[in-house]
């Protein structure tokens, strides 16, 4: 008792010690219940995290900082000078025994770090959690939260690709994402966000923690049902047989698509623009020490820096491996092909497309605007509504959901605002054909691949009912 009132007479020499040490032993209250209530009582929360691991920590620090500080402004006033025997006469004349207090303050100091220990270990486990990542600042994370939700990656969290093991990382990591918090409190951050990522950890050590591109020999059937925009909303079929290849294999030289990233060679390129669009000079080079380099000879460069250089990974291709926006077309195939919107409907593929592409301002907007799909249905095709109305208001949620998942509005993310750079050329992204498209020839003047057959062969293209659907028994 005597001890404790040493301490609170020690620290009362200075109102902003007193009102720190009160902070502290707030914050420190405040933490013990949300971390035990955390534990035993509520479910978890996004929000609840950043208070029990942003704010309280810092009240708890801040509180802390200012005992010393109160204490040595104080003695400044009494014209005492930093030193402990200074502090022992100010002491001693409110009462105070130096020894005593210093026992509370070793004490407590103790406590505080077993406190930090525990806040520090619950507080990083927090922030690698995907509820932090992806939940907390809602409005900014929203969009790539929700297309990762839906994606064959849902069940891997967000840091185990965005930074991967490793104390390096870790730091960037932390350091980085201490500037996001910040320009997300101060409302500064790019809406969109920046695509492509440019300090994404090498793809090749991430994702090669489960995938082999060695193991990836032999190809890869795709069928792809899509639905033209006439009266029947006809269904067609295309069938590529993509020649994914790989290397390394024991006996295969590295070959087909996979070739990009096989362990043989390194494939490396300068593009004049943040997208990475424009490539103008692309170099392999082999372990065996062999070197190839292509070139646009309407557009020669001197030989790049080799920092402002790209070494060719994952996701130069697979850049939506988990953050996967459809386009409309992709969305409203899948939504017939699934029967989530009736395929009966006579112009309804047309039609939906429409409506879905007009930019809205808002979330809000886009399902005002989609639930006036029976209207608008209604006054152009008067004939098939009176025989369709039900199935014409039954696609209204569906459309909605489309939109909801795929464009947000309040994070100007449109549709294609977030491209795959795997397939041909289209307004938003030349993909493959960044390269693969006849500008860029080696030393002895031969583009790069443009052949359709080295990267698929096509075994059906837009066909109502290709044989080859027989063949491959599928359903
Ligand atoms: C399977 C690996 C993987 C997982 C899991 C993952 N991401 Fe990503 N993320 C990527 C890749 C790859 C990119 C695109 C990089 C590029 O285009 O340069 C990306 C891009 C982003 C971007 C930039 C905007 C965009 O869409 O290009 C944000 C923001 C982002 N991720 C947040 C998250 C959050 C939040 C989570 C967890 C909810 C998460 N990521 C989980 C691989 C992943
Ligand atoms: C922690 C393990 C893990 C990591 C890391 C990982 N993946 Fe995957 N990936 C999987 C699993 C498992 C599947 C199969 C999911 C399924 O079929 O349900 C998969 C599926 C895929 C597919 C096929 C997708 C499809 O639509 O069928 C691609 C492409 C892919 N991953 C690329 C990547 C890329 C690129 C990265 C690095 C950015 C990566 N993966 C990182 C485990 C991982
Ligand atoms: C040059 C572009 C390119 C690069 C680089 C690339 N991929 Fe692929 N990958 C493809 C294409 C194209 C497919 C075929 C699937 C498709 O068309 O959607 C594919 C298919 C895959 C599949 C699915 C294979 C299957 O049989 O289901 C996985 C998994 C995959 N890639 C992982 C990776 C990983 C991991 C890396 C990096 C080590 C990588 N890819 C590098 C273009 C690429
Ligand atoms: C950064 C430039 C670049 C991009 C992007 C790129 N490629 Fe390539 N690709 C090359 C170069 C260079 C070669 C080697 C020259 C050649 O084979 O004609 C090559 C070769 C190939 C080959 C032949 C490999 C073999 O068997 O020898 C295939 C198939 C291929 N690419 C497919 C793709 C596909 C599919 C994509 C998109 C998903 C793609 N590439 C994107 C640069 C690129
Ligand atoms: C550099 C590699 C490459 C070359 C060269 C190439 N393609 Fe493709 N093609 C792709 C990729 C990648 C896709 C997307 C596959 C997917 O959906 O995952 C694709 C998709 C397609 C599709 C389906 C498109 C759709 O969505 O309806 C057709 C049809 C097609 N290609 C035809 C051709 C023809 C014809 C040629 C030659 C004139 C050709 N391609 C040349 C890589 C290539």
């Amino acid at each position: 008792m005597k001890r404790a009132a040493s301490f609170v007479r020690m620290i009362g020499v200075s109102k902003l010690a007193l009102l720190g040490a009160a902070l502290t032993t707030s914050g420190v209250l405040a933490e013990l219940l949300l971390v035990f209530g955390e534990l035993f009582v509520f479910e978890s929360h996004p929000y609840i995290g950043i208070v029990s691991y942003v704010l309280l920590p810092g009240m708890i620090v801040l509180g802390l900082v200012m005992i010393p500080i109160g204490m040595a402004l104080r003695l400044r006033a009494a014209r005492a000078g930093f030193s402990f025997a200074a502090l022992d006469r100010v002491a001693e004349k409110r009462g105070v025994h130096v020894g005593h207090a210093g026992q509370v303050i070793l004490t407590l100091s103790l406590v505080n770090l077993v406190i930090f220990g525990v806040i520090g270990y619950r507080g990083f486990h927090y922030t690698e959690s995907v509820e932090f990542c992806g939940q907390v600042c809602h409005e900014v994370m929203h969009p790539e939260y929700t297309a990762y939700a839906r994606s064959p990656h849902s069940q891997i969290s967000c840091v185990e690709c965005h930074i991967g093991p490793g104390a390096g990382w870790f730091v960037k990591s932390k350091l980085s994402g201490a500037r996001q918090l910040v320009a997300v409190v101060a409302d500064t951050y790019s809406r969109p966000i920046e695509t492509p990522v440019h300090n994404l950890r090498p793809a090749r050590e991430v994702c090669e923690i489960c995938h082999r591109p060695e193991i990836f020999h032999g190809n890869l059937i795709k069928v792809l049902e899509q639905y033209e925009p006439d009266e029947d909303n006809t269904r067609t079929y295309t069938v590529l047989n993509m020649r994914v290849g790989g290397g390394d294999d024991a006996d295969r030289v590295a070959h087909g698509i996979h070739w990009h990233v096989s362990n043989e060679h390194e494939v490396r390129y300068y593009a004049t623009d943040r997208k990475r669009e424009d490539i103008v000079w692309i170099e392999q080079t082999s372990a065996d020490g062999t070197r190839r380099v292509w070139t646009d000879p309407d557009r020669p460069v001197p030989p790049p820096d080799p920092a402002d250089l790209r070494v060719m990974d994952c996701v130069d291709c697979h850049n939506r491996p988990t953050h996967v926006y459809l386009t409309p077309d992709e969305a409203l195939d899948a939504a017939l092909a699934h029967g989530r919107i009736d395929a009966d409907i006579p112009w309804i593929r047309k039609l939906a497309f429409e409506l879905l592409t007009i930019p809205y301002a808002s979330a809000e907007s886009a399902a005002a605007g989609l639930a006036e799909l029976p209207a608008v249905y209604r006054e152009r095709y008067p004939n098939h509504w009176t025989t369709h109305e039900a199935s014409v208001r039954d696609a209204v949620p569906p459309l909605q959901d489309i939109h909801r998942s795929n464009v947000f509005p309040a994070m100007n993310v449109q549709w294609n605002t977030y491209s795959s750079l795997i397939g041909h050329a289209t307004e938003h992204t030349r993909a493959c054909f960044r390269c693969h498209d006849g500008r860029l020839r080696d030393e002895t003047g031969a583009p790069i691949t443009l052949d359709c057959r080295s990267c698929h062969y096509i075994l059906a293209n837009r066909e109502v009912a290709p044989t080859i659907l027989d063949r491959l028994e599928t359903d």
